[in-house]
């Protein structure tokens, strides 16, 4: 008899933090569900973001602001009870860390209550308060500099941040205080690569680069945007790896087809009753014989 083999070993955030000085980069993709967080956690990739990303991806609204904690939660046990290798690590929205320490620890609790291992917050030194209290707490943090989607209205949009030199400034100065501060690595999000570059050389944690460039020490991107399910927008940075909103619509449009033309479901896709229950069946003037031809 086999042994039954061991579960793999989760990744943490400490060696997140030591795969800095390795040559490989890291790999992180959200996912928002079981099934997403099989297929990515399969393929291979270090960390696993339940994205505050989810509010316009799968739950139709316009931003990120809408989501609440307790939505990043449910998202985040869907992915945790896949039991993933990968570090999840859960986005704690707009207005969960912004109001007071306590609500920052709390929120962060949740979400590792329902099953992530890190959190991630938007923004830099004005955050630090929110990120001394939450690594109090024992919960590792994970940073977010330049395009911070939560800071949608108060920077005019999503567009790319960094661009002149005093902001470039700003956001290697912000990732310097948030690395020194004890986050276990740093999302750049739309910043020129020389700005990316510059914050990579600076900090002694990971830089997760989506729209940053080559030069940090790993890139993210998000589920629906690289296979294909979210296809009405397509940033200069999503490199889409299949067309599953194809794919899927050329399914459901056979599927429809076969409805409608008799094709489904064949005699094999059918549960049939035994013989002498289906004579007796008739017998009640029901019909036994197939609608369908095989
Ligand atoms: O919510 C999200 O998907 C993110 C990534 C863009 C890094 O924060």
């Amino acid at each position: 008899m086999t042994e039954p083999s061991a579960p793999p070993r989760k990744v943490t955030a400490p060696e997140v933090t030591a795969a800095k000085a390795t040559d490989t980069p890291l790999v992180m993709v959200t996912a928002y569900d079981a099934p997403s967080a099989r297929i990515v956690d399969a393929a291979g990739v270090d960390m696993i973001l339940v994205g505050d990303s989810v509010a316009m991806t799968v739950l139709g609204y316009e931003d990120t602001l809408q989501v609440t904690t307790a939505d990043i939660a449910h998202h985040v046990a869907a992915v945790a009870r896949t039991r993933p290798r990968a570090l999840v690590v859960a986005d704690l929205p707009w207005m969960s860390y912004h109001v007071s320490t306590e609500d920052a620890v709390r929120n962060a609790a949740t979400l590792i209550r329902a099953g992530a291992s890190a959190v991630k917050l938007e923004g830099g030194r004005k955050r630090l308060d929110a990120v001394h209290a939450i690594l109090d707490a024992e919960i590792p943090v994970m940073g977010h500099l330049g395009l911070t989607p939560q800071s949608f209205h108060a920077i005019g949009g999503f567009r790319v941040q960094g661009r002149d030199l005093e902001a470039a400034r700003e956001i290697v100065d912000d990732a310097i205080a948030l690395a020194e501060a004890g986050c276990f690595s740093i999302v750049l999000e739309c910043v020129p690569d020389a700005v990316a570059r510059l914050v990579t050389d600076s900090v002694a944690v990971p830089t997760i680069g989506i729209g940053a460039g080559r030069h940090c020490d790993g890139q993210v991107l998000v589920f629906h945007d690289l296979v294909g399910l979210e296809n009405r927008i397509a940033p200069k940075f999503v490199r889409r790896y299949a067309d599953l909103t194809a794919d899927a619509t050329a399914a459901v449009s056979r599927f429809a087809d076969d409805v409608r033309g008799g094709r489904f479901p064949s005699s094999d896709e059918t549960y049939h009753a035994a013989d002498g229950v289906a004579d007796a069946l008739a017998l009640y003037g029901g019909s036994t014989t197939e609608h369908a031809p095989v």
